[in-house]
This record gives C-alpha cells, sequence and structure tokens, in this order.
C-alpha cells in the first residue's frame, strides 16, 4: 500500500515528509531522460548525484563535477521524469559560502524543474542549510560518508564506529534539522547509529549503507544494476546482471552482422 494512491500526482515535499513512519521512501539516482522515464511510475524520489562524474565520466572521484554538468542531466531527467520529487545534487565546491550555496540553488531552481538540492555536511553547514530554506530552496543534507570529502578524508571511510562518532553524527543530524533541512541522507553509517538518528529526528532519513533503521533508502542505478563493474561495495544489493547481458547481446549482434545474418528482410524496406 502507498501514500500517495495515485502515482500519477506530483510527489512533493510535503508527500515526502507525511511519509515517516508510514512507508518507507524510495528513492534511485538517473542522469538522464530514457532512464528516469524507466523509474518514474515506480520510485519516490529520483536523485540527479554527482556519481554520475564517476559511473558516467569516468573519474575517480566526484570533486570535478561542475554546475554546468548537473544542471544539463538534471533538465534531461526533469525531461523524462515528471512525477517523482526531483533531486539535485549540488557539485563540489558550489556551496561554499551562503551567498553563493543561494546563487547556485537559484540557478537550480531557474533553469531546471528539480524539487530539491542536496549537500554534503555536518553542523559546519547549518548556517548555509538555513539560508536557503529561509529562501525557499528545500534541502537535503548529506551526512556521514560524504563522498565530496574524500580527498581531504584519504579515503572512502565508514562513520559511528565509536560512541564520540555517534554523538557526533547525532548532533549533526539534529542541527540540520532545526536549520531546515527536510530530510537527513546517513550514508557509510553503521546501522545501528542511523536507526538512532532516524528515531530522533521528525524528518526523514534516507540511508545508503545504512543499513534497514532508515525511513528511505537511495542506490545508483548503474550499481544496483550490475553496469559499474568496477565499483562494488557491500552496500550495493546487484538487482540486475547488466552488464554481463549487454555484453551477451552485443556479442550476438556482432556476430549476426559479420556472419551476414542480420539485417534479413524481415528488417530491411
Ligand atoms: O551522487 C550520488 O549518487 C549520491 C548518492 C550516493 C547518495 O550522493
Amino acid at each position: 500500500m502507498s501514500i500517495h494512491t495515485d502515482k500519477k500526482r506530483k510527489i512533493t515535499v510535503k508527500t515526502i515528509s507525511n511519509m515517516k513512519g508510514k512507508e518507507k521512501i524510495v528513492m534511485i539516482t538517473a542522469y538522464d531522460a530514457l532512464f528516469a522515464n524507466l523509474f518514474e511510475s515506480q520510485v519516490d524520489m529520483i536523485l540527479v548525484g554527482d556519481s554520475l562524474n564517476m559511473s558516467f565520466l569516468g573519474k575517480n572521484d566526484t570533486l570535478s563535477s561542475t554546475m554546468d554538468q548537473m544542471i544539463y542531466h538534471t533538465k534531461a531527467v526533469c525531461n523524462g521524469a515528471k512525477t517523482p520529487l526531483i533531486v539535485f545534487d549540488m557539485p563540489f565546491g558550489s556551496y561554499n559560502t551562503k551567498e553563493e550555496a543561494l546563487k547556485n540553488a537559484i540557478r537550480v531552481y531557474k533553469e531546471t524543474d528539480a524539487d530539491a538540492i542536496k549537500i554534503e555536511g555536518g553542523k559546519d553547514r547549518a548556517e548555509i542549510v538555513r539560508h536557503l530554506t529561509k529562501n525557499g530552496i528545500a534541502v537535503i543534507s548529506h551526512i556521514g560518508l560524504m563522498p565530496q570529502f574524500v580527498r581531504g578524508e584519504g579515503g572512502y571511510i565508514v562513520r559511528g564506529k565509536t560512541k564520540e562518532d555517534e554523538e557526533e553524527l547525532l548532533k549533526d543530524a539534529k542541527i540540520l534539522e532545526e536549520a531546515g533541512a527536510f530530510i537527513v541522507l546517513l550514508e557509510g553509517i553503521k546501522k545501528d547509529v542511523s536507526k538512532k538518528i532516524t528515531q530522533s529526528l521528525k524528518v526523514p532519513t534516507i540511508g545508503i549503507g545504512a543499513g534497514e533503521g532508515c525511513d528511505g533508502q537511495v542506490l545508483v542505478w548503474s550499481d544496483m544494476f550490475g553496469f559499474f563493474e568496477e565499483f562494488k561495495p557491500k552496500f550495493v544489493k546487484r538487482y540486475l546482471d547488466g552488464a554481463r547481458l549487454i555484453r551477451e547481446s552485443l556479442q550476438e549482434y556482432v556476430n549476426e552482422v559479420k556472419s551476414g545474418k542480420f539485417p534479413t528482410d524481415e528488417y530491411s524496406y
């Protein structure tokens, strides 16, 4: 049973907020209209994640992602999907000050149909979150393992392993909620800690590598469908062996063209 019985109705920030404690929230990434359209009738939210810099641009991390690049992909996703709540992932360096964050977020709202933006960072970003939300921008805060901090931290490090870190994360989440974030996204956090954070907040949490205690879940589509083979962290469940299926079908095409089996009359004018 779904809280939004008519899946054709646009999912809003209010719809998502009302789902806490009633129905799990399902989010997936998408970077283009084709896949956004495939996903749109089944998911609640689509994240145009800066993970596209790795899976689609072939970079080692997300840091070189730009506003122009993210806007281009978000326009495509918004063309393909009308009903899910669409989230724009603010790229590294685009929200270092509250003025810059607001200028860039306004650009997102003016140039795309995205409904919300996501920014990485804990309590240090609270003033930025407050400034954005006061000015009409819907914000998702992303804490825990933050891919945009990977170079500074020397790797992707799971969080919440000590009591001090647990307290730090709980404090981050509470302060960001108080600053106006309508979702706190929890990445790479020990599951008991995510559960405590989720229970302590009024706003929903969305987890990735954060266990089952969150209010919802997000996965990167190319990971979960097995297309981005180099990347296989513990938290990714593969729902499809996509790369193998593509390779096998491609080989069939290659064989048929080479052998003259394709195109037959059926595929000719
Ligand atoms: O960029 C992205 O896809 C993300 C998710 C991993 C949450 O930020």
